[in-house]
């Protein structure tokens, strides 16, 4: 069937119109029934559902619900959960799950109730559910962008078990990129029935604090409790965490009654849901959508019939994971979807029979996972199946994917890395396919699964046949033994890079067991699912014995062997992984045989059938470890505890530039004596982000006759854009009109732009040379986004031949001289050196690379520009931390005055530096668009174009030559540091130069250099324009220097911990770039007394004993340690940006309205600077509001960034309610004491007393600004420090320190953080519940950058990546940022007490950014394991270059053995190998 639009309408030809009437004779419904929050969808608006159409789009644009959010459109985020309930009516039971609204299709939900945010609890009704309200006062949430969808994920758990361990298990299909999960995790559990209360207990069960022996019981955990509860009256400082207050107050409240909010889904749901329909649907879309047909038939013969009618013209839709992904990825358009109703009750479960356990092809993968861990202990015949089948699917996609998707889909779709396709192949199923001819009459084959699979993604099934149900023969009730194993980059929701089912039958010979029969299926090794039949066939009749197992290995690598170009990448380590599996295996089913051999004994039906059994091969202690796969162990219970200094303000900056803000003068007096500034005050948004009731760019309705816009980008770059033809598209029903550059310069706008140098145009012009593969050259509006993007994808591009090799990579850049040369900087200070006789000086020298970065906010880039005043004047509503820059440029790519555009932001759902200026070029694209059609136009990138076009965090590359100095006494002193610095700045300069600048400033890490050199030069490639990200630089600065410090402590002989230790700036140091550290200049010095009081707290003396003791005892499991300090720069290092605005008004009612410049993008600026505010005015916090950042309130802004936003717009507030404060003073002294901020403020504005103040602020001009270009002047003194006459680039130093244990598994790369404790210094807080939340969150994405976010280009280390350029890593399923599980398992977060910063308002200091390096204490943690690893395995103590990010294959290949070295070409190879990176 064709689907042709009909010229001249807004419809499609759809020849099923023609068969609506036979198939409405047969009983089909036409109209589906539709359920949201508890109330039937009217027909008018269900009559629009279409069947190409994903519940999110429906209940976004239809039903205007937009508490749902989409945050990437593949099921990888959650952002767009909803709970999807219906009635069981064989259980007679309502069941509640939760789903992925942008996978699922809404025509689904038909006879289904689903909940969105808005029905779980609004701030507008009042109610909030105990999920939102937990996660309000916990502080679970930043931007909110994530919240929704975690808020429902949870409300469906919740429904179906409130256990801590179900809730734990459950929630993996949900990314925050701010939090840092602990919060949220928190929250969760402070409602689950089963939470651990915190109290210690003895093994007696009696609470120990309240024990009437306890001075006199000598019991561990009574002593430890003694203990701790003398520390507590010791220390004053405020403890949350797991055990804290707040959390028992929720248990106390929630749990008492928990039946009135558990049961809310059920009392929800609509009563005449409970009888299900039982009629078939169809549903015909002629709309320009051109959906097709959509059936749902009730009995099989009906659905094999429909195949049978429309061979090879329909398609089967179950749960839509990969259909959704082929529909909205590769633009396949289904003319049919056929998705059978569950009252097929065959295909929908599962029967365990005499011989097979038969399951249902459609039957959701969590039915079969729950059904699997119902029977896995041992009380089945097929107990020895459920329990492989039930742990690989507990890390199968995520719940939410779980709960839709089925085997059928999963085996359909014949994914050469599919999970479930190796296992059933393993255990010898068979698939039942079945298929019917013209009258109905139904016939069935059978295919085992080991032979379905015939070459990539092609399968033995016919377009009209149909897979109804799975059988899995009957295991022996004793030695068969099947193992599901798995390593992917991250272990929650991730497709495999390498996965396998292994079965093993043995059998009693002798002394030993044969292996009597075996198979081994792979996923990741080839185009399809493989059976390792060499290898198969060399282990049958072979004894059960670890050579065995070694020689098998040898066999299947030469099997397996994959080529070093080999499509995917990772040939060596796919090789190694599958080696390693089969070695574990040889443990696995050593340990399961020793299970069996008890079994047997304690049995004596079995034991009679066996005897003289021999014993299972022995296995040395260290090995056995090896046994223990992540798939089969618990998900570890996450906890910390957060401390922080007890709340109060203190006097900082303000007080000493205003004298009303010195306590003793101040005007008005606290309420309740108690200080807003200090208080750990909830997220001011919180609650709204919670309901799904903020609003988000996206989320705001459109004007009436709104269009939408799609950028039309290059695909290929380094040739000639010839032309462009927009025939096609125009004719694209909906597609309004195409603009590009020519459209520009017709309005006479300005097509050039950039963040300093103007050097990116808008639109790409024709005639020009294509500088990055995505660059923009034109966009196209439509009345619908999907029509928007079709007529994108409908314009043709001409390009020219590509004219040379595009240069991507840094090492590219450097053989091609490729650098924006403008901007190399040298930072360089020598001093004598200082050595006597006995010294030794170490010399090392080598490179280092670090990886870039997705900024993966969880809500892309989005700007809504509106027309009005016959077009005079323009409105943009903008997703990003630049208002002015929007403003400018909006202003002139349109030719407008910049008076006459408003930008206007009312918080982002994320940012972390990613829109700082890479929002630009999209704002002014719908800016052009509105202004042309004179129509207000949307633009929201879609995951793939924000990830594609948008940059991130700049790959380096460092080459450095360092020495230390070895005293006598062994004591190490540093010595010189000499490094040249590369980043990969991308194909326009952007930030680069500042960037690379902050890494040069924080090269020297808190380290003290006698003698530095640092130059830095960003490189110019084909990559899209790399940018601001959360440190700027400042991280791989960092970064480059602890390793250069592990190098020396290897090459010195000491540990790396005593090298920093020994080697800490001190009080008085002065730093490369000429500042002195001490408490007049730049604050207080106090990393060294944090180093000691970190130490001590971890007992870090205790953790290396026993992490040593661990690793002797293991040999496949290996323990690391790490303790990194940090000091991070405040201030921008270009002087003018240190800046600020701030409109305060005092209304007469005595509230206040604050507009500042800065921006909220979750950080809490708002929440603290409402509070300094209240502070100022002695008022309640809800007395103050910020509302959104407008360019026509506080003007010519700088980017919220550089972590600075609360010193500038704090100060600049303060500086506003002073002179308002000042006015009001005559005012107050003739009120009574008593007198309130209303009082006062009716009074004076009676008076005709100005009640609104503009406040201003600008950092000292001594105390920020550098400039490289300033040679040393005559006049300068001798003795001051070296290029201090270039400036002061930072006003003072966060500083912080951080310790983290992990585990690595040496066997397959896998790890997990054990602990992790950080410990800042932000000076006096203004909010602790903010800081803390920054910490965690910083620390997460750190540790995300260094142990598993890797960014992938077309380069030539991915030479299966084509064209050359282009970024293969664009969504959530090749990109992988840290989810719920990848939390440190204990994760402590302190706040350095007594420590003061005169230097900003209220003696606060900067937090959004300098803790995000201590994340990177996990991977010197790793690194650390590694070298362990590396020791045991025989490897000499050479010193190698662990690369950034820490992946599973980098620690995997890094641990260096016999199977590692057999993947290579030259086995010496191994030692120095490195995976392939695009840096
Ligand atoms: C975020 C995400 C994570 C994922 N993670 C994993 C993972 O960890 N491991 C993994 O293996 N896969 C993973 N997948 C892939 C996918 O979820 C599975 O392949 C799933 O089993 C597909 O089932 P479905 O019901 O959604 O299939 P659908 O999308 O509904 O259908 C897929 C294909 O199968 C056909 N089909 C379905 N049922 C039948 C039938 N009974 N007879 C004949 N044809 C049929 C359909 O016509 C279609 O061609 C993931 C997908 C996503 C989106
Ligand atoms: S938007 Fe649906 S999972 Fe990301
Ligand atoms: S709060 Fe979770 S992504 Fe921002």
């Amino acid at each position: 069937m064709k689907l042709k639009p009909i010229r001249g309408t807004l419809t499609y030809e759809n020849e099923d119109v023609d068969l609506i009437s036979s198939f409405k004779q047969k009983g089909y419904r036409t109209t589906p029934a539709l359920y949201v929050n508890g109330s039937k969808v009217p027909d008018h608006l269900a009559s629009q559902a279409r069947a190409d159409q994903t519940l999110l789009s429906f209940l976004r644009e239809v039903m205007l619900l937009t508490g749902t959010k989409l945050g990437c459109s593949e099921g990888g985020c959650g952002a767009c959960t909803v709970t999807i309930s219906k009635y069981d009516t064989e259980k007679k039971e309502i069941i509640h799950y939760s789903a992925n609204a942008c996978l699922m299709p809404v025509l689904a939900t038909d006879g289904c109730h689903v909940t969105t945010v808005e029905g779980v609890g609004s701030v507008k009704g009042g109610n909030l559910h105990p999920i939102q309200k937990a996660m309000v006062d916990m502080h679970g949430s930043q931007c909110g962008f994530c919240t929704p969808g975690i808020i429902v994920a949870m409300y469906s758990l919740f429904a179906n078990n409130p256990s801590q361990k179900y809730i734990e298990e459950h929630l993996d299909g949900n990314l925050c990129r701010c939090t840092g999960y602990r919060p949220i995790w928190d929250a969760a559990k402070s409602l689950c029935q089963d939470d651990d209360d915190g109290i210690t207990r003895g093994p007696c069960g009696v609470a120990c604090r309240e024990c009437p022996e306890r001075e006199v019981c000598d019991m561990e955990c009574n002593v430890e409790d003694k203990k701790s509860a003398a520390e507590e009256k010791k220390d004053d400082s405020v403890c949350c965490s797991s055990s804290s207050d707040k959390m028992k107050d929720f248990q106390e409240s929630y749990l008492k009654d928990p039946k009135a909010w558990l049961d809310q889904p059920n009392s929800m749901f609509p009563e005449e849901l409970k009888t299900p329909l039982s009629s078939p649907l169809m549903v015909v879309d002629r709309s320009f959508h051109a959906a097709g047909t959509w059936f749902k038939p009730t009995t099989l013969q009906d659905l094999l019939l429909i195949l049978n009618q429309f061979k090879g013209e329909c398609k089967i839709v179950i749960g839509n994971t990969e259909v959704g992904i082929e529909t909205k990825f590769k633009h396949s358009v289904f003319p049919r979807l056929v998705s059978p109703s569950t009252s097929i009750t065959s295909i929908f479960s599962i029967e365990s029979g005499e011989n097979s356990l038969r399951i249902g092809s459609c039957t959701p993968l969590s039915t079969i996972q729950h059904y699997c861990s119902e029977i896995m202990d041992g009380s089945s015949d097929y107990s020895r199946i459920a329990k492989p089948i039930h742990d690989m699917l507990r890390w199968f996609a995520s719940t939410q994917i779980r709960n839709v998707a089925c085997l059928g889909g999963n085996l359909a779709t014949a994914s050469p890395i599919s999970d479930m396709n190796p296992m059933l192949a393993s255990m010898g199923a068979t698939l039942i396919i079945a298929s019917c001819d013209e009258n109905g009459v139904i016939s069935r084959r059978n295919v085992k699964v080991s032979e379905f699979f015939l070459s990539y993604r092609t399968v033995d099934l016919q377009p009209h046949e149909f897979i109804e149900g799975i059988e899995i023969p009957k295991p022996d009730e004793v030695f068969e033994y099947i193992v599901p194993f798995k390593q992917a980059r991250r272990r929650e929701d991730d497709i495999s890079i390498v996965t396998s089912g292994m079965r093993l039958k043995l059998a009693p010979n002798g002394t030993s067991y044969e292996i009597t029969d075996c198979s081994i299926a792979f996923g990741g090794l080839a185009p399809k699912t493989i059976m390792a039949n060499e290898t198969q066939s060399y282990l049958i009749g072979k004894s059960l014995a670890l050579e065995t197992f070694v020689e098998a290995r040898k066999v299947l690598l030469k099997e397996i062997r994959l080529p070093s170009d080999v499509p995917g990448g990772q040939a060596q380590y796919r090789m190694t992984l599958a080696g390693s599996f089969l070695q574990t295996m040889f443990y696995k089913v050593t340990d399961l045989l020793g299970e069996d051999l008890m079994t047997i004994a304690e049995d004596n039906v079995l034991s009679s059938q066996f005897s003289n059994l021999p014993s299972p091969p022995s296995v040395n202690e260290d090995e056995k470890s090896a046994a223990e796969t992540f798939v089969e162990q618990e998900k570890p219970s996450i906890s910390g505890e957060q401390k922080f200094p007890p709340p109060k303000s203190y006097n900082g900056l303000e007080s000493k530039k205003y004298d009303i803000f010195n306590e003793k003068k101040s005007v008005t007096k606290k309420i309740d004596g108690k200080d807003v500034v200090g208080q750990p005050a909830t997220h001011a948004s919180g609650a709204l982000h919670c309901t799904g009731e903020a609003v988000y760019t996206d989320d705001i309705p459109l004007p009436p006759n709104s269009l939408h816009a799609t950028l039309i980008t290059a695909a290929i770059c380094n040739a000639e854009f010839l032309s462009i033809d927009t025939k096609l598209a125009l004719e694209t029903p909906g597609v309004h009109a195409i603009y590009t550059h020519e459209d520009i310069e017709r309005l006479g706008g300005n097509n050039i732009w950039g963040a300093i140098q103007h050097d990116e145009y808008i639109f790409l012009p024709v005639g020009a040379t294509i500088s990055t593969v995505g660059q923009v050259v034109g966009v196209c509006v439509a009345d619908s986004l999907e029509a928007s993007e079709a007529g994108a994808r409908a314009t043709k591009i001409e390009y020219g031949d590509v004219k040379e090799t595009p240069i991507v990579s840094i090492e590219d850049a450097i053989n091609a001289n490729s650098f924006f040369e403008f901007s190399r900087h040298v930072l360089e200070k020598s001093s004598p050196l200082l050595t006597s006789e006995e010294d030794e000086l170490v010399e090392v020298e080598g490179s280092f690379r670090c990886g870039g970065q997705e900024h993966f906010y969880l809500e892309t880039n989005s700007t809504l520009a509106v027309p009005s005043d016959g077009g005079r004047d323009l409105t943009v509503y903008c997703s990003t931390q630049a208002v002015t820059k929007t403003q400018k440029y909006c202003a002139s790519v349109t030719n407008m005055p910049a008076s006459r555009v408003v930008v206007r932001m009312k918080r982002m759902g994320g940012g972390f530096g990613g829109k700082e200026t890479r929002t630009v070029f999209s704002s002014c694209a719908a800016a052009v668009a509105a202004k042309i059609s004179s129509r207000p136009v949307r633009l929201t990138l879609s995951r793939a174009t924000d990830m594609a076009l948008t940059g991130g965090r700049h790959a380096f590359l460092a080459k450095y030559k360092a020495s230390a100095i070895v005293k006598s006494d062994k004591s190490v002193k540093l010595n010189a540091f000499d490094v040249q610095l590369f980043s990969n700045g991308g194909s326009a300069f952007d930030l680069s130069g500042p960037v690379m600048d902050r890494a040069l400033f924080h090269v020297d890490g808190p380290y003290y250099w006698p003698t530095f050199r640092a130059e830095g030069v960003p490189c110019k490639t084909v990559q899209p324009p790399h940018t601001a990200y959360r440190g700027f630089g400042g991280p791989q600065g960092l970064a480059t220097c602890e390793h250069v410090m592990d190098h020396l402590a290897n090459a010195c002989g000491i540990s790396g911990y005593e090298l920093r230790r020994q080697n800490l700036y001190s009080d008085g140091d002065v730093t490369p770039f000429g500042q002195i550290l001490g408490e007049e200049y730049t604050g207080k010095w106090n990393i060294p007394k944090m180093f000691q009081k970190l130490m001590e707290e971890v007992k870090y003396d205790e953790r290396v004993k026993e992490v040593a003791e661990f690793n002797s005892r293991h040999k496949y499991k290996k323990r690391g340690l790490s303790f990194l300090p940090t000091k991070f720069g405040i201030a921008f290092t270009a002087k003018f940006m240190n800046q600020g605005g701030a409109l305060v008004h005092l209304y007469t009612d005595g509230t206040v309205l604050v507009s500042h410049g800065g921006t909220e993008m979750g950080q809490g600026l708002s929440t603290k600077v409402c509070q300094i505010a209240a502070q100022a005015f002695s008022i309640p916090l809800e007395d103050v509001y910020v509302n959104d950042t407008s360019s026509d309130k506080v003007a010519n802004t700088q980017p919220t960034a550089a972590s600075m936003s609360t010193d500038m717009y704090g100060m600049a507030t303060l500086d506003a309610c002073q002179q308002i404060l000042e006015r009001l003073k005559p005012i107050r002294e003739a009120l009574p004491e008593d007198a309130t901020l209303q009082q006062i403020a009716e009074k004076a504005f009676f008076e005709r007393v100005d009640l609104s103040a503009h406040g201003y602020f600008a950092l000292d001009n001594s105390r920020c600004g550098f400039d490289w270009t300033i040679e040393k002047p005559e006049s300068f003194p001798d003795d001051a420090p070296q290029n201090s006459w270039k400036g002061h680039p930072f006003n003072y130093f966060t500083q912080g320190c951080a310790f983290s244990e992990v585990e690595i598994n040496v066997l397959t790369g896998d790890h997990k953080t054990i602990r992790s404790d950080v410990l800042v210094d932000v000076g006096r807080t203004i909010n602790p519940a903010l800081d803390i939340g920054q910490i965690e969150g910083a620390f997460i994405q750190g540790m995300g950058w260094s142990t598993m976010e890797e960014v992938v280009y077309g380069d030539d280390d991915h030479t299966w990546i084509r064209p050359r350029g282009r970024v293969f890593t664009t969504g959530p399923g090749t990109y992988k940022i840290p989810a719920f599980n990848d939390v440190p398992e204990s994760f402590n977060v302190s706040l350095m007490e007594n420590v003061d910063n005169p230097f900003a308002v209220h003696s606060s200091k900067a937090i959004g950014e300098p803790p995000f390096f201590l994340g990177a204490s996990v991977f010197y943690a790793i690194k650390d394991a590694v070298k362990n690893a590396r020791e045991s395995n025989g490897v000499d103590n050479t010193y190698f270059e662990m690369r950034m990010p820490a992946t599973s294959e980098r620690i995997r290949m890094a641990c260096v053995d016999d199977i590692v070295q057999d993947t290579m070409e030259n086995p010496e190879d191994a030692i120095f190998f490195q995976p392939l990176s695009s840096v």
